[in-house]
């Protein structure tokens, strides 16, 4: 471990006003050397100059870091240019980096740090240009909505990490490698689609690092993202594997754990849709694998899935608090639970005015599958779904709230939505979200494009738990592994 003096002594003061504006969540020297230890450059000489860039500088640790990791593979010429758009900092990079001269006089380092907004630098000057990049991005919604025409291909990146991580990727030269730590949105979900596909197509990911708890990479800060470490080069040829490792947080010593993973297991192409699965097992990528080789998926079976229609606060006029014949109860996210509608009486429970709307939509009288859009934190599963049928129900009609999605279809019978909501219920597409999304959010789009088995498979599942007194996880569990075999 290395040690920066001017690291506590001088950060302390200014981080706080600045903090949220300019992302300002510094990694630790546990941070910067973890990320340090992936670099590998193995088409360049020792006694090349390496062109390290680092974007997004903040005291300049992950460079401190990265030099440290240079020396100890025998490189000695090493050029730097840090981007920080806050010059405050600027003092604090020059003396870090100034002590690795000092006590390393063999090196020939040199450095330049940059006073500018990282995502208007005109590529052309920085592109194909570096060996190797070590970023620790600020996160936060693009306000530029950066669009950059690489190699044609239009990117739309919606948050300041993923235009940083593309800029960094662009500026590096073939063979160069890209180390980064991110939230993981980026390997799932439409917001992303542009930014992954590019990657994914100029690029291999070598190893990716998965920080289970969401709060403890930051320690100081209490960042609730869920970060990855990925190490991508910058290259067209293929990669047979991929290593996937994970801990709780910086501490290696008490749950590090990692698997080598063919590559193509974890890197899915599905028509021009690119995912990075990222599963915690060889286990739950044989989930990944059962459900991708399923010959149908939602549209094929005709499911369409929509947002609960009701929005309490843009309807007041609507809803009462009081139960009457006229009223139609609003089911919410707690209402839902895997195979039951849990309502009961309660002073919280709201209604729609059914006689003072004419909107129909409004209004679910037929077979569906309610299913939350966000599973609680605390639950052990991700996906919590139930059928409605208002002929087993103690409700003729009912409104829902946009929390949650209904799916639906013409004609459903009750065993075929009971047959889906035992797929989506089960331990296998809880495996297979899990590795797909670190976000407890199930949006539609990614419901739409899941696999899933063919509309007989769905029904005959349906049948077969309808006979069970009481349905829970575990026997569907047992009924699908027979299905599917
Ligand atoms: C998440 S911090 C990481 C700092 C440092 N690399 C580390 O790992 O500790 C992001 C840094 O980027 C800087 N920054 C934010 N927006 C920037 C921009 N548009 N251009 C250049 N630097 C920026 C912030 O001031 C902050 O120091």
């Amino acid at each position: 471990m290395f040690h920066l003096f001017t690291y506590a002594n001088e950060l302390e003061g200014f981080v706080l006003d600045k903090q949220k504006d300019l992302c300002q969540f510094f990694s630790n020297e546990s941070l910067a050397c973890f990320l340090s230890d992936f670099i590998n450059l193995p088409n360049i000489s020792k006694d090349e100059e390496i062109k390290l860039l680092d974007a997004g500088a903040g005291d300049g640790i992950l460079s401190f870091a990265a030099v440290l990791k240079l020396i100890k593979l025998g490189y000695k010429n090493i050029d730097i240019k840090l981007y920080e758009i806050d010059s405050s900092l600027h003092k604090i990079i020059k003396s870090n980096l100034n002590i690795l001269k000092i006590q390393n006089p063999e090196l020939n380092l040199n450095y330049t740090v940059i006073k500018k907004d990282f995502l208007k630098v005109n590529i052309k000057l920085i592109k194909n240009h570096f060996d190797l990049a070590v970023i620790n991005p600020p996160y936060k919604k693009n306000k530029h909505s950066f669009r950059y025409d690489a190699n044609k291909v239009p990117l739309n990146i919606s948050n300041d990490y993923a235009s940083f991580m593309a800029l960094a990727f662009m500026a590096l030269k073939t063979e160069g490698q890209l180390i980064s730590i991110s939230p993981r949105s980026f390997c799932s979900g439409t917001y992303f689609k542009d930014f992954r596909d590019y990657l994914i197509q100029e690029s291999y990911i070598e190893n990716i690092h998965i920080f289970k708890s969401r709060i403890n990479v930051f320690k100081k800060d209490s960042i609730l993202q869920e970060n990855i470490v990925c190490s991508l080069r910058k290259s067209h040829k293929c990669s047979k594997s991929i290593e996937i490792s994970h801990s709780k947080d910086l501490d290696f010593n008490i749950d590090y754990s990692k698997n080598i993973y063919r590559y193509q297991n974890i890197i899915k192409s599905q028509n021009d849709n690119h995912f990075i699965f990222l599963p915690e097992s060889k286990s739950q990528q044989k989930s990944i694998e059962i459900v991708e080789n399923l010959c149908s998926n939602m549209e094929k079976n005709e499911y369409m899935v929509k947002t609960g229609p009701i929005v309490p606060f843009r309807m007041k006029k609507l809803i009462s608090n009081k139960a009457s014949e006229h009223n139609i109860p609003i089911l919410r996210l707690k209402n839902i639970e895997a195979f039951k509608i849990n309502w009961t009486s309660d002073k919280n429970n709201t209604y729609l005015k059914k006689k003072e709307t004419k909107d129909e939509r409004l209004v679910q009288k037929d077979i569906c599958i309610l299913l939350r859009r966000f599973a609680p934190k605390e639950n052990q599963y991700r996906i919590i779904a139930t059928v409605f049928n208002p002929d087993q129900s103690n409700f003729k009609e009912i409104a829902v709230e946009n929390h949650l999605n209904i799916i639906y279809k013409e004609n459903f019978t009750h065993e075929e939505a009971l047959g889906l909501t035992c797929i989506l219920n089960s331990y296998l597409y809880d495996d297979y979200f899990r590795s797909l999304c670190g976000s407890t959010q199930i949006n539609k789009s990614e419901l739409m494009k899941l696999n899933i088995p063919s509309t007989n498979s769905i029904k005959k599942l349906g049948r077969l738990i309808s006979e069970y007194q009481e349905i829970n996880r575990v026997v569907v569990n047992k009924q699908i592994s027979n299905i599917l075999g």
